[in-house]
């Protein structure tokens, strides 16, 4: 199997097991599991699950398969490390699926593509698309913690709870929502916006996500703290250049090919990136920062080609 072959492959997978836990359509609750099944189910990278699985194998294997011949989804399975990694791929899929429907929000970036389709609250009302997120973020939490059921040995349950407490802080206001504040914050700055803040806004909006995939990959395998901590690093890299990325496809790229709005930046007064320094120095930054990150990954005992193959074409992304 190629690379690209790898990669779909990889994804229905992702696919097949975040479909397993997503909420039933019925009851009074319907429409708002409708908005958050509308949202999760669009399609997107998974790049969060498949940073996480593929970090995960830099501690080890997840089962016995896949090998060439053998086909088995290894995110639906028995073991410790299926159940668990499945769980908290899907509860970090949810979470950011979630921040994705608040962010397209009338009250945040105001816009109605997202994967090619009309927006959540475009589809099914703002208050709804409101209640979906809310819902995608607690429901995340209550997915999380069905691993516990699955949990046999004091160890066990100690990577558990370690994992809930890597998504809990980078979710929030020291994560995701406190780079989504100061994003919303800049936006009135405008050109006083400075490079320290920008900086912040990229890390935490962005990056503290991809963080957690990469961490919570490896504390369910067992990782050392020194272990964990290096692939902060390497994530705080990978997060940085993804958003410089999506910055510079904003400006070059067109709603057919990325299946979101670009110029969306420019309509909510954003200083990015690219405003800040050009494209060509953007994609300059894109590179080394990609080029540092998998220094960090070839760093490990264990080495995942497939993880450092999928950072390189990170570089190139056109969606
Ligand atoms: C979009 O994330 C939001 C950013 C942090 C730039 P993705 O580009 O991973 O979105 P999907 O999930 O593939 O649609
Ligand atoms: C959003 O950054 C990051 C989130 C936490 C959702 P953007 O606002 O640039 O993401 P897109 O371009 O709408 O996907
Ligand atoms: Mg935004
Ligand atoms: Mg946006
Ligand atoms: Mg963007």
């Amino acid at each position: 199997m190629n690379f690209k072959e790898e990669m779909k492959q990889k994804t229905e997978w992702i696919e097949e097991a975040l479909r397993g836990f997503l909420p039933v359509e019925t009851g009074y609750q319907k429409k708002v599991a409708e908005a958050m099944n509308y949202s999760v189910m669009a399609g997107g990278k998974r790049l969060r699950p498949m940073l996480m699985a593929e970090s995960a194998l830099l501690f080890g294997s997840v089962s016995q398969y896949p090998s060439e011949d053998s086909v088995k989804n290894p995110y639906v399975g028995d073991t410790f490390a299926e159940r668990a990694l499945s769980i908290f791929m899907a509860a970090l899929e949810m979470i950011h699926n979630y921040s994705l429907v608040h962010d397209d929000l009338p009250a945040m970036d105001n816009d109605e593509y997202r994967r090619g389709r009309k927006t959540t609250h475009v589809v099914y009302g703002e208050g709804m698309a409101v209640l979906a997120g809310d819902s995608l973020l607690n429901y995340a939490f209550e997915t999380a913690a069905k691993a516990f059921e699955g949990a046999q040995t004091v160890e066990e349950y100690r990577r558990i709870a370690a994992a809930m407490k890597i998504l809990s802080v980078k979710a929030g206001i020291y994560g995701m929502v406190g780079g989504q504040c100061a994003d919303l914050e800049a936006e009135k700055l405008g050109d006083a916006v400075t490079e320290e803040m920008l900086l912040f806004i990229h890390e935490h909006k962005t990056a503290a996500l991809i963080q957690a995939a990469m961490m919570i990959g490896a504390v369910l395998m067992g990782a050392s703290e020194e272990e964990t901590a290096a692939l902060e690093k390497c994530a705080y890299n990978i997060g940085i250049a993804f958003q410089i990325q999506d910055d510079i496809l904003d400006v070059t790229s067109s709603l057919e090919i990325l299946g979101k709005p670009v110029g969306s930046d420019e309509k909510n007064h954003k200083l990015t990136y690219v405003t800040m320094h050009g494209l060509e120095e953007s994609r300059k930054q894109v590179q080394e920062l990609s080029e540092e990150a998998i220094a960090i990954l070839i760093s490990f005992p264990q080495r995942n080609l497939f993880l450092e193959e999928l950072v390189k074409q990170l570089i190139y992304r056109e969606k």
